[in-house]
């Protein structure tokens, strides 16, 4: 699969509405609406990363500066920061922790726009892309550590064992994901396993750590954590449709990256379970030709209408979500959940 990818075009399944666009009315813009509940404490959250993420030699500046400047939607420390509010009590661990998990997003961001060889991340250029892979390497590490260093400053051993056990599994996950390059017969099970590890542990640890700072009960903490996990499925599968048929201008972060490194995804583990013999040995050939494109790919998804189904099994994760999201006594903050778990399904960024 070569870079000259079908980034940009709009597939059948994009023109189409989305199935769940009458679920709730929560577009990508509403994200803002969704944060009022904690925007205070958001805006707190930054400061502490602009702070944190600035130091005295000029060129290690500079580079924590881009990562800062780099911005993000703060999905995690907003899911940290609700689950909080939504237990009745939102303190400074909390925003220390926040500002931790984010640290740690981003980290795992700069190594993976290594492996990825991606050349834009949030509407700019990556670190690889200005500074190259070795003192990119070297920023996720120091991301990483300072993040570990931010976090202690919340002085709970128990949120910091929560949070490094987390990152360790994302590591194992992108590990998984690496170990599996070029295995199209992956099964759909190991693929659920692989993505829960690389992006839903993160989420559901946020949630977790949101609530039990507010001192919530252990089963109730962990109720938090199994919405953010379900939340953390949903978002992976539809970045990974978004990878294949997304607009490159509004996700703005280079697009097309899995197939050109031959990462199985679910549309196209679907599409080979639903193959014939015949049609399975065509698309593992294309899928492993340095000369193809996303859009040889694209109509192999159609006739087995994969997109389709990843979208679908995207729902039903997040749904998990919103249930536990009802469950929780109606106030802004659940309800901020709730339309959180609905943004993920929707989102074209
Ligand atoms: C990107 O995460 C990496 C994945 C887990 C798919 P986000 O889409 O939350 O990235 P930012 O922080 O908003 O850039
Ligand atoms: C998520 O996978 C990356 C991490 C969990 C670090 P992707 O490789 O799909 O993320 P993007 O698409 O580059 O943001
Ligand atoms: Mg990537
Ligand atoms: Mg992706």
């Amino acid at each position: 699969m070569s870079h000259a990818t079908g980034r940009g075009t709009q597939s059948k399944e994009e023109t189409q509405p989305a199935t769940t666009a009458a679920l709730a009315n929560v577009g990508s813009s509403d994200l803002q609406m969704v944060y009022a509940p904690i925007r205070k404490e958001l805006d707190a959250v930054e400061v502490i990363l602009r702070t944190e993420l600035s130091n005295e030699t000029p060129f290690v500046d500079q580079l924590l500066h881009h990562s800062w400047l780099l911005g993000g939607k703060r999905i995690r420390p907003a899911l940290l920061l609700l689950s909080a509010a939504s237990c009745g009590n939102l303190n400074p661990a909390h925003l220390q922790m926040a500002a931790a998990l984010e640290m740690i997003h981003t980290a795992t961001l700069v190594h993976d726009d290594i492996l990825d060889e991606a050349r834009t991340r949030r509407h700019r250029e990556t670190a690889n892309a200005i500074w190259g892979n070795k003192i990119s390497l070297l920023l996720g590490d120091y991301l990483f550590t300072h993040a570990f260093h931010v976090a202690s400053l919340a002085n709970s051993a128990e949120g910091l064992r929560m949070l490094a056990r987390a990152s360790n599994r994302v590591c194992e996950g992108e590990m998984r994901q690496n170990a599996w390059q070029g295995d199209f017969d992956l099964s759909e099970a190991n693929y659920l396993r692989m993505i829960t590890e690389k992006t839903a542990e993160l989420c559901g640890v946020g949630c977790r750590l949101g609530a039990f700072l507010s001192d919530a009960d252990h089963d109730h903490s962990l109720g938090f954590q199994t919405y953010g996990r379900s939340l953390g499925v949903a978002f992976q599968i539809i970045d990974d449709v978004l990878d294949l048929v997304g607009r490159p201008e509004e996700v703005g972060k280079t697009l097309g990256t899995d197939l050109i490194n031959q990462k199985p995804t679910l549309p196209v583990i679907h599409c080979l379970e639903q193959s014939d013999r015949r049609e399975r040995a065509q698309l593992k050939k294309i899928l492993v030709d340095q000369d193809s494109t996303t859009e040889d790919v694209l109509p192999f998804l159609s006739r087995t209408d994969s997109l389709q189904y990843a979208r679908r099994v995207a729902q039903k994760h997040a749904r998990w979500a919103t249930n536990f999201a009802q469950s929780l006594a109606s106030n802004d903050c659940s309800i901020a959940l709730h339309d959180l778990a609905e943004f993920v399904l929707q989102r074209t960024h």
